[in-house]
């Protein structure tokens, strides 16, 4: 069939056909068979195009930590838009950007005191990366070049994320990826974890890996180790008491830098602003994306420390220090929503919230041990996470049941990934709310034992 002109295309296309959005993340045909559609949002509630309301129990994908449609971040957004639609952020800048910086540094530990803005996870963590590497080559240390991951991490989908990330599936179609990458091993283990609330006892050992990975390449070689200090994506998995401190160690005894990838920990998920002030662990780069503008418009980046920084600025100073950075890095309306987000956060006190319900979420929660199916159960600030068996021939198609018949019929979203299903509720979530969530999934599991 010859190819019709795109005046003729747009002209007959039908409004509401499927077809021509390639849906990211998501089995397509399936998901054209049976649509998931999410017309309008409020508070802990979405609604289908036909008004039926679903509680999110995911907070979107680990994005809207002030819940849904907040009115005085969606003010700052209809504001923003009508004083200033976009600025160059290279040679040129916004006041706001500067004053989301220092707020977003106010929130970080330690000296990470300075702010370098992307669009989302995934370019945060490319941009640690280069950083990393290029904050070497600032100071003299060149051959410092290689990336250590973690199996079972998610960095996101930019080539330098799925290289360090540890996610066969995201990783085997995509060549060979970034050379020079070592992965430390993953740090669950059912057999001693199982059912733990909060941090497991068993595992802490597992940061000595990296001494047997730094003996193997030498030091001098390696760059970065970069690490979620709770894995999300691949299921909830968090970290052993004092592995983290554990990493920190050896990390300063070789004089490599620590990057935690906190896209889905940062902004109060486990209680703390970030998942570094709640172990007391300070790495060298801490990248966010997702809850700092609530999730309302896209915006990611990267705190680092003082030294790291300032190592660049040096030079003729009419030379950009660092060769980086994004048409859309600290985009005015994901500025204002940013402010207006922390705003949030601040007056009604959402991470001291998430804190003082993780007992209560992690009580309801692991009441589901016993029902059909459940394997492990998983808790950790406001993150829930539960194991089911998978179906004798067909892997991950009890926790897809699952998801779709919690959103069909027991109206609730929640998020899987290989036979675990994922919840992160807004912080916003009410103890009775909680008791629904644990009430729904709860139904959800029997219903495809
Ligand atoms: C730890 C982590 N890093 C990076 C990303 C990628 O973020 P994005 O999807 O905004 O690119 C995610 C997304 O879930 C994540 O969980």
């Amino acid at each position: 069939m010859p190819r019709q002109s795109n005046l003729a295309r747009t002209t007959t296309s039908a409004p509401n056909d499927l077809e021509a959005f390639w849906m990211p993340f998501t089995p397509n045909r399936a998901f054209k068979k049976r649509p998931r559609m999410i017309a309008r949002a409020k508070d802990m509630h979405y609604y289908t195009p036909e008004g039926r309301a679903i509680l999110d129990a995911t907070a979107g994908m680990w994005c809207t930590n002030a819940g849904h449609n907040r009115d005085p971040i969606v003010a700052a957004i209809k504001d923003q838009a009508e004083e200033l639609d976009y600025a160059p952020p290279f040679q040129f800048a916004h006041p706001k950007s500067f004053h989301l910086a220092s707020r977003i540094a106010e929130l970080a530990p330690g000296d990470l005191d300075h702010v370098f803005f992307t669009n989302s996870g995934s370019e945060a963590v490319d941009t640690a990366l280069k950083m990393a590497l290029a904050y070497w080559n600032v100071s003299g240390q060149g051959s410092r070049t290689r990336l250590i991951g973690r199996e079972r991490g998610y960095h996101g989908v930019g080539f330098g994320g799925i290289s360090v990330g540890g996610i066969v599936g995201n990783r085997k179609m995509f060549g060979t990826l970034l050379a020079g990458v070592d992965h430390l091993p993953a740090t669950y283990n059912r057999e001693h974890q199982a059912f733990t609330k909060g941090e497991p006892e068993w595992g802490a050992h597992l940061a000595d890996e990296l001494e047997r990975i730094v003996a193997l390449h030498d030091a001098s070689t390696v760059a970065a180790v970069i690490v979620e200090p709770m894995a999300g994506s691949t299921g909830v998995l968090p970290p052993p008491k004092g592995y983290l401190k554990r990493l920190r160690a050896i990390c300063d005894k070789h004089g490599i830098l620590l990057i935690f990838d906190e896209v889905i920990t940062g902004f109060g998920r486990l209680g703390t602003a970030f998942a570094a002030e709640r172990y007391g662990v300070i790495p060298d780069m801490i990248t966010f994306a997702k809850g700092v503008t609530s999730g309302t418009v896209p915006m990611g980046g990267v705190i680092t420390r003082k030294h790291i920084h300032d190592a660049f600025m040096k030079g003729p100073e009419h030379v950009v220090e660092f060769a980086h950075g994004y048409t859309y890095s600290a985009h005015p309306l994901a500025v204002a929503a940013g402010i207006a987000t922390l705003d949030v956060y601040r007056e009604e006190e959402l991470f001291e919230r998430a804190k003082k319900l993780e007992p209560v979420w992690a009580e309801a929660i692991h009441g589901l041990k016993g029902e059909p199916n459940v394997l492990d159960i998983r808790t950790l600030g406001l993150v829930g996470a539960v194991d089911l068996a998978s179906k004798p021939d067909a892997v991950g198609k009890r926790a897809y049941e699952a998801m779709e018949k919690g959103f069909h019929e027991h109206d609730i979203t929640l998020r899987i990934t290989g036979e675990t299903l994922a919840l992160t509720p807004p912080l916003t979530i009410s103890e009775a709310q909680i008791g629904e969530v644990a009430d729904k999934l709860r139904a959800v599991i029997r219903s495809v034992a």
